[in-house]
């Protein structure tokens, strides 16, 4: 099979907002408790934090993570995360029921993110709460006032505000399974009046509203003009959700499916203009896309979980070779859609549909890991628009998806890298590259294995890892692979 990828400088899409390659973190499962955060361990630092997690975390360079939720948030008290240790209160989690312990919150969790470097996405709790906390946790976060809020964080020992600017206005709270599962009009009210007080207390925030937890969700589409045509002022951005899976092992059609994260985002893009131009506004709605990877293979096993278990093994998918090549597909589809989707979010980043995961032992990256870190390190700078000559198939669904998918960064050292996948899982393709002129590839790193549905594990953590392809001959794309392709200028 041949293709041919054409770049061309002067084709751009946009420039890349890096908070593309953001992550997430809940109080779920094991990603906090035993995740990022377990002081009985031998690499705890001084705050209890795993020193070999933030080493992996940091080297997949996230600069954005979601916290505290989730589902998780819809139920969470902000204020039983602060303060004294000893005096925090144990709680039940009504979305994974659960219990939360406390011992991480909001004090520590700021810490924790400067220490991996990376700045945070907060959310507040539209469930069972409302504007009067979330503006008060602006103010606990982000004020230098003598008010209330301001001078308990100080007395809880941080004397400078955290500073945090990204704002979630809730989470999917069109979902039946929230925690105060709201209508399209009773969360575009609350979320307009939270977005108001909380701006007042900063204006210097930016805000994401609750767009839907779905494509199929029935109230696709109505749900947004609903939340725009209220928030529209008060807003930056809305957000989109998405897992996806292959549960009935159609690896063509799997492949396939960031055709639909495709014509999610150009939805809901257009749907943002749709009540821009009835407003007559000149304010652009970009999106966040806040939750996407891959979630389906721990759903039986989690059904086994106790009820009021403390930190258990929940949504701990174990990923394999193909899951990496649509987690790349899905970044590119992320790359192509940058002049909209500003911030998008892995969820999640340690042991809960995760790159990373922990045991007592030490840690491990699953397949997944590698696209991700490919596409934080090399795929910033500015989108441009491949142009892409291969052949095509069909699924049940789709028609004519492209055997290759790719994306090109132009970065900021001046170079370029092509990401591509190629989703045949019987044909390499001789790739044709027409670059502009004065470009060398330097550099093509491959994932790649024969077995499919091959793993990682505590065991055998380097089972798939990437492999370094001579840059000397013709550029081939083997069958069912994920290619990263680096040029410099010469
Ligand atoms: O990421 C796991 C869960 O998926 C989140 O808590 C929720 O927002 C979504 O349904």
């Amino acid at each position: 099979m041949k293709a041919k990828i054409s770049i061309n400088t002067d084709n751009v899409i946009s420039q890349i907002d890096n908070r593309l390659y953001g992550s997430f973190i809940e109080h779920l499962g094991r990603a906090v408790y035993g995740g990022i955060y377990q002081p009985d361990h031998e690499t705890a630092d001084d705050m209890g934090f795993r020193r070999d997690v933030l080493d992996l975390v940091k080297k997949l360079n996230v600069p954005i993570v979601r916290y505290p939720g989730g589902n998780f948030v819809s139920g969470y008290n902000w204020e039983d995360g602060t303060g004294d240790k000893a005096l925090r209160p144990k709680k039940l989690d009504l979305a994974w029921a659960t219990v939360e312990t406390n011992q991480v919150g909001i004090d520590e969790f700021q810490e924790w993110a400067k220490r991996a470097g990376t700045d945070i996405m907060m959310a507040v709790n539209l469930g069972t709460r409302g504007a009067d906390e979330a503006r008060q946790l602006v103010e606990y976060c982000n004020l230098d006032t003598d008010t209330y809020y301001a001078e308990k964080r100080r007395r809880n020992g941080f004397e400078k505000p955290f500073g945090i600017r990204l704002w979630c206005l809730g989470n999917e709270m069109d979902g039946p399974w929230q925690i105060c599962h709201l209508t399209a009009e009773e969360y575009a009210r609350k979320a307009c009046e939270a977005a108001k007080v909380m701006k007042w207390t900063d204006p210097d925030i930016e805000l994401v509203a609750c767009g839907s937890s779905s494509k199929n969700m029935p109230t696709f589409g109505e749900w947004e003009r609903t939340v725009l045509r209220e928030c529209y002022d008060h807003i930056d951005y809305l957000s989109l959700h998405n897992y996806y899976g292959n549960p009935d092992n159609d690896t063509p059609a799997y492949l396939a499916q960031s055709m639909n994260m495709d014509a999610f985002i150009k939805t809901v893009a257009g749907i943002c203009d749709e009540v821009k131009a009835e407003k007559h506004s000149d304010k652009t709605i970009n999106l966040s896309f806040d939750e996407w990877n891959i979630w389906f293979h721990s759903n039986e096993q989690d059904k086994q979980v106790p009820r009021w278990s403390y930190a258990p093994r929940l949504l701990e998918d174990i990923y394999n070779f193909e899951d990496a090549l649509v987690v790349g597909t899905l970044l590119i589809t992320l790359i192509n859609n940058s002049d909209r989707v500003k911030i998008a979010c892995l969820a999640q980043l340690v042991n809960v549909i995760a790159p990373i995961m922990t045991e007592d032992e030490g840690c491990w990256l699953q397949t997944i890991f590698y696209p991700f870190m490919h596409a934080s390190l090399f795929g910033r700078g500015k989108a441009l628009r491949p142009e892409t000559v291969c052949g095509t198939y069909d699924t049940a669904s789709l028609k004519d998806v492209p055997y290759i998918t790719a994306a090109a960064v132009e970065n900021e050292d001046g170079g370029i890298t092509v990401f591509a996948v190629n989703r045949s899982l019987d044909e390499d393709s001789e790739l044709e590259i027409g670059m502009p002129d004065g470009y060398k590839l330097y550099q093509h790193t491959v994932l790649d294995c024969d077995d499919m549905k091959a793993v990682n594990s505590l065991a055998c953590p380097e089972n798939i890892k990437p492999a370094e392809m001579p840059v000397d001959r013709d550029t081939v794309l083997g069958r069912h692979t994920w290619n990263v392709l680096r040029f410099r200028k010469v």
